[in-house]
């Protein structure tokens, strides 16, 4: 039976779990493929460390060129996370015509243009499944499964911590500061979480998944990004109260008829590729993808609604991803394939991500005002002048004081609009803090 080399960069969680999955479930795959994968070498940073997951010293080394370079080795999986080694290290191994397998989303974001354009340019491929939601394939179901669909649109919970203290803050009301130290001493959420709760980490997820959904490069800078760390208790209980449940989704979407005014000359309409936390109508069904799952809702114009969920992190979920690159990886060089399908069409880079003060959407918008007649009425006006629509007003009862919340549901506007006319309403005397607002998605 033919084999191919691995050599695995990286033996940590992920790494630790491939080597670990490889062992129990190698056979099977070669019995499927009729290719045995053989893991040659493993480079770490440390080989004196202890490791949760046994890993033989004879395949040890912290030379991670010596593992690229090596002839006999001829599949390279990059699972040492970062951009700096991660990268010089994928463009060594591409450029020598190996193909990589990475889980690196990190590096995708930052540098994904080249190093796709590095694999095309030496006719081999760069595997990408682990860097987007785990266990989750979504990457296959955008690259093969619906190819003969457009993608109309995407909403994803690819942020598992975030996931899991939204849930928390709901189902305990609690504050974002106690769950979010909860999550840590867990091990759900860094000692560090900016990456995590400030949407960055959803954001290279979803550039990736919006550039394999739209065929052009959507690079983070194109990406519009809130995180949840002004999420208050209060948010989470309104919604609530209000038939919603918050969320941190990403969102990819062709822009509606009225963004569709700026449909490019060359037919392409912009694509709107944004995250944020939004209310989600409870009836939803990601309303209900709770804890650390995450799960990702495509539309296709031939395919209709469709729905993938599972766990986005963790070593078996994302080895279980990296075995099914290292199965297509084997193949393809068991049959000589030199191209996968990029996460963009090279040259077909005519696309436009819309910009979000263009993005038109629904708002939550909560107020601590004075609670005194002719406070509402002068908020209302702000709203009329600049021609957006209230479609509610909630005075929730039992706040007593000088200052009460109010809520508002506003109808369709513009980032522009609401966040102009927020600007106004919080500088009136009877408005007692920074309004908040949170986007409502209706799934149209
Ligand atoms: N953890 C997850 O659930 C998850 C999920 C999806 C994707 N990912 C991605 O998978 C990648 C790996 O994540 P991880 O959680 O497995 O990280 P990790 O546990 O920190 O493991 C990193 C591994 O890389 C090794 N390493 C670091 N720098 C090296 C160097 N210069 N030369 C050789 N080895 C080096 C480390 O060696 P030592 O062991 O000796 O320190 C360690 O074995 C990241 O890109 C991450 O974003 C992770």
């Amino acid at each position: 039976m033919q084999q191919v080399n691995l050599g695995i960069i990286g033996g940590g969680t992920v790494g630790g779990g491939v080597f670990q999955a490889i062992q129990r479930n190698g056979a099977l795959i070669s019995s499927r493929l009729g290719v045995r994968l053989h893991v040659a070498k493993m480079a770490v940073r440390n080989i004196h460390k202890p490791r949760p997951v046994k890993i033989p010293a004879a395949l040890l080394t912290t030379d991670w060129a010596g593992v690229v370079n090596d002839p006999q080795v001829t599949l390279i999986v990059e699972l040492i996370g970062g951009t700096t080694t991660a990268r010089e290290l994928v463009l060594n191994a591409l450029k020598l015509g190996k193909p990589v397998v990475t889980a690196n989303k990190a590096l995708l974001s930052a540098h994904g243009e080249e190093l796709f354009e590095a694999a095309q340019n030496s006719r081999t491929n760069l595997y990408y499944e682990a860097s987007v939601a785990g266990g989750i394939p979504i990457i296959k179901v955008l690259r093969e499964g619906l190819i003969g669909n457009r993608i109309t649109r995407l909403y994803g919970i690819v942020n598992g911590t975030c996931n899991y203290i939204l849930t928390r803050m709901k189902a305990e009301g609690a504050d974002f500061a106690d769950v979010l130290a909860q999550a840590q001493r867990l091990g759900y959420a860094e000692a560090q979480p900016s990456l995590d709760i400030d949407g960055h980490d959803a954001a290279h997820k979803i550039g990736i998944l919006a550039s394999l959904a739209h065929g052009f490069w959507v690079g983070p800078k194109q990406i519009y990004v809130e995180g949840i760390r002004n999420i208050t208790r209060l948010d989470v209980q309104f919604a609530q109260q209000l038939g919603y449940t918050i969320k941190l989704l990403g969102i990819v979407k062709k822009a509606g008829p009225v963004a569709g005014a700026r449909r490019k000359p060359n037919g392409y309409a912009p694509v709107q590729v944004s995250v944020y936390p939004t209310l989600v109508p409870n009836a939803h069904v990601l309303a209900s993808v709770n804890d650390v799952f995450n799960a990702i809702y495509v539309r296709g114009d031939v395919v209709g609604d469709t729905l993938y969920y599972g766990r986005g992190a963790g070593q078996d979920a994302t080895a279980s991803a990296v075995l099914s690159d290292l199965a297509d990886a084997a193949l393809d060089l068991k049959c000589g394939t030199k191209s996968r399908i990029p996460p963009f069409v090279p040259h077909e880079r005519e696309g436009a991500v819309l910009p979000i003060d263009e993005v038109v959407a629904r708002y939550y918008v909560r107020l601590n005002v004075i609670d005194k007649p002719g406070t509402l009425a002068k908020i209302a006006a702000i709203f009329g002048r600049s021609k957006i629509g209230i479609s509610s007003v909630i005075q929730p009862e039992g706040h007593e004081g000088e200052s009460v919340p109010l809520i508002l549901m506003i109808h369709d506007a513009t980032n522009a609009a609401i966040t102009r006319a927020l600007a106004t309403i919080g500088a009136l005397s009877v408005v007692k803090a920074p309004p908040a607002m949170i986007r409502v998605e209706n799934f149209e």
